[in-house]
């Protein structure tokens, strides 16, 4: 993500910031701490199958497409830590951490994708463990700067979509916080403001983790694009009281039929968009697109916990005999999506994604 100085009408950028990267002797992965943000700035190094694992449930490290990138590089780390091994000790291995890693999260599909990826170079065609692991550190490379380029592609292709003075709603976090790159849904956004254009944000907070009001605000201000946080709530009556003039939200997994799975609320946006005439934009990388998914339907939904919900800066908001949902996304039907753009392009329905 750059940060845009305004000057004498254009925005010039600098100082990117990078979610999830090596850190700088590869055995580790660096990762900004999200838990932490706005109030401070951490990064933090994961080394063990543990701190791989805590950091992505825990969401120190979140959104689909960075723990994708977290997981194949954390995969190759939590390997390095064991010295001389067998090739045959280390397959072993690749399969316990992968099939680990996968588990932490289920929605996002670039989790498995890029895990599975980074594990099936073990099985290659290689001579020691040694050779294995330097094929997944490098698969793993690759995929980080496949990730950064399908981010500036999606910007790039988005970037229309936004006259200038344009209002845009999103929902969650879908910028450089969710990849490691500029983002998907945030990503049309960047391109427009770097180019001069007038473009600005209305960040829903997304209960229960706050999410829009944390860090996409966050990184917004220090980005220099104007942004406002409302409640969830207040969103539809944005929608009607004309101050919306597109929404474009992230994405986690992606079924063939255009069905999309993203961050709890979405639908409701989506229905509101609907009924107000409001167009409803996905933006997501091919890494999100589950083309072995039929529809929504078969999208496994992770449900989290009840303190996320029940409790608030360490204060109980909800009588502890009374149950809580925390259903973590839900799936707005591809009838409700106006276009999904993809780093291949813009798909307009009805959607047909193959293999
Ligand atoms: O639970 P989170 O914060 O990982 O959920 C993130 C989202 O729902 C994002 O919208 C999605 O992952 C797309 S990120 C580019």
């Amino acid at each position: 993500m750059f940060r845009l100085h305004h000057t004498a009408g254009t925005f010039t950028a600098v100082n990117p910031i990078q979610a999830v990267r090596w850190a700088p002797d590869c055995h580790a992965v660096r990762i900004i701490d999200q838990t932490a943000l706005p109030e401070r700035f951490i990064e933090r190094d994961l080394r063990s199958l543990d701190d791989v694992c805590t950091a992505i449930s825990s969401m120190a490290v979140r959104g689909a497409p960075a723990i994708g990138i977290a997981g194949a590089l954390g995969l190759v780390a939590s390997l390095g830590a064991y010295g001389d091994q067998t090739l045959d000790q280390l397959r072993a291995r690749v399969a316990v951490h992968a099939r680990r890693i996968v588990s932490t999260r289920p929605t996002a599909a670039n989790l498995a994708w890029a895990v599975n990826a980074v594990a099936a170079e073990a099985g290659g065609p290689v001579a020691s463990a040694a050779d294995a692991l330097q094929a997944m550190r490098d698969k793993a490379g690759a995929l980080l700067a496949d990730d950064i380029a399908m981010c500036r592609r999606i910007g790039e292709l988005g970037e229309p979509l936004l006259a200038d003075g344009a209002r845009v709603l999103t929902h969650c976090n879908a910028g450089a916080l969710a990849t490691t790159g500029i983002g998907t849904a945030l990503a049309p956004v960047y391109v427009a403001a770097e180019h001069g254009r007038r473009v600005s944000v209305l960040a829903c907070e997304t209960r229960p983790l706050l999410q829009g009001a944390r860090l996409t605000a966050w990184e917004l201000s220090r980005a220099g694009v104007p942004v406002r946080v409302i409640t969830d709530g207040a969103a539809a009556g944005a929608m009607r009281d004309g101050r919306v003039d597109l929404v474009i939200v992230g994405a986690d997994r992606i079924a063939a039929n255009g069905d999309v799975a993203n961050k709890i609320g979405t639908y409701a946006l989506a229905l509101a968009s609907r009924h107000h005439g409001i167009p409803f934009y996905v933006a997501a990388p091919t890494s999100t697109f589950d083309v072995t998914i039929a529809n929504g339907a078969a999208i496994p939904i992770e449900q989290r916990g009840r303190d996320e919900v029940a409790r608030v800066a360490g204060r109980a908001i909800v009588p502890n005999d009374v149950p809580v949902d925390n259903p973590a996304f839900d799936v707005t039907p591809a009838e409700l999506v106006t276009a999904i753009v993809s780093d291949r392009g813009i798909h307009h329905p009805p959607y047909r994604f193959d293999p």
